[in-house]
């Protein structure tokens, strides 16, 4: 029978992203999602793809301990992905309750149901801020953590290690960390993408944005850094790329070829793109002229970091595939299906 895998926050930019590969691999999904951070576009997207009308949606808060319950109790869950989180930098500095809150209690409401089916399989969504300005590049998993600069990227690093101690101390309760480094584009049927709501604080949705009129002028933060071109470098890994990659790692959580009972990836391409050649590669595929213009820095931004991906391409056999380019392409489909064109 085939397994059944929860995703929360599966109605999210990513969320639905994964829905779609498990979907294509085989798995059964539950989709659960407040709706708190999206609405339904994506998940009647995931339908249209998959040609499935019949995936379970719950519009549950996991911070509602009897809501979680209840999704185990009404599906035999063999694995949870677990995207239900706050994910806003400036955000999290600014209301540091609200994301402490939401962000562990979901995970441990998420984890204290896992535990008591005597046991499951708990995938959780971090993110490469957990290295911070790393000094040795690329990182490595074994890379040291820095100390958190924001409260989203210390709730980050507190549920990998809530994960980490539960695996110990729990028997049957098996984890990955997955630690996304900047997961861009859309679905190439273009019915799923990132749907951020007010001013964007990522950068290609503000491309996208600009490209499309919503807003005015993309402001590059910076290009007095001591790289190549002066802007800052990341790793853009493309979202049907990373979903991949969590299918592989339910796999293996589900196959039993797990090495530890809580392991660690990175999932990013391990190449460096500066903010300047992203720019230029949008306007080359798309053929259009961005409007954008150099400001100073922002705060909390660090030079450069990009994913070593050794462990998760032997590990996981999984590998990024699609090109920047057909990614950023990707993007500009999306924005043009969200404004109806
Ligand atoms: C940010 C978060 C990170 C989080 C990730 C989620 C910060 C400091 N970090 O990563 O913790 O996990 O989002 O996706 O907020 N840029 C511009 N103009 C813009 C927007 C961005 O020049 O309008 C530049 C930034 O300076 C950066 C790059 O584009 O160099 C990527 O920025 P962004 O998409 O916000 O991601 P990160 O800052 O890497």
């Amino acid at each position: 029978m085939a397994k059944r895998v929860l995703v929360s926050g599966g109605a999210g930019y990513i969320g639905s992203h994964v829905t779609v590969e498990l979907i294509n691999a085989g798995y059964e999904v539950v989709v659960a999602d407040n709706l708190s951070n999206c609405d339904m576009t994506c998940f009647e997207g995931v339908k249209k793809i998959t040609g499935r009308d019949d995936i379970p949606f719950y519009q549950v808060d996991c911070c509602d301990p009897d809501a979680v319950a209840g999704l185990f109790a009404e599906n035999e869950i063999d694995a949870v992905i677990h995207f239900a989180a706050f994910k806003a930098v400036g955000e999290s500095v600014a209301e540091p309750i609200m994301y402490y809150r939401n962000n562990l209690v979901s995970f441990l409401n998420i984890l204290e149901e896992s535990r008591k089916q005597g046991g499951c399989n708990v995938l959780f969504s971090s993110s490469a801020t957990v290295y911070g300005e790393a000094e040795v590049l690329p990182v490595t998993e074994q890379t040291p953590r820095l100390p958190a600069t924001s409260p989203y990227g210390n709730t980050k690093q507190m549920c990998e290690d809530i994960l980490r101690d539960s695996v110990a101390a729990y028997k049957g309760v098996k984890g990955i960390a997955l630690r996304y480094f900047n997961p861009i584009g859309a679905h190439p049927s273009a019915l799923i993408g990132e749907l951020p709501r007010g001013v964007p604080n990522n950068l290609v949705p503000f491309i996208t944005q600009t490209a499309i009129g919503k807003r005015e002028c993309l402001s590059i933060f910076g290009n007095d850094y001591p790289t190549e071109d002066g802007t800052c470098l990341r790793d853009y890994i493309d979202v049907v790329d990373l979903a991949k990659a969590h299918v592989a790692a339910v796999a293996r959580m589900l196959d039993g070829k797990m090495k530890e009972d809580y392991e660690i990836f990175n999932v990013g391409t391990g190449r460096p793109v500066s903010v300047s050649e992203l720019v230029n590669a949008f306007e080359k595929v798309n053929e259009l002229k961005l409007n954008y213009k150099y400001v100073d820095r922002r705060p909390g931004d660090v030079m450069a970091i990009w994913a070593d991906t050794t462990r998760a391409n032997e590990e996981l056999g999984w590998k990024a595939e699609r090109s920047v380019e057909d990614t950023l392409a990707s993007a500009w489909a999306w924005e043009k299906h969200l404004a109806g064109k």
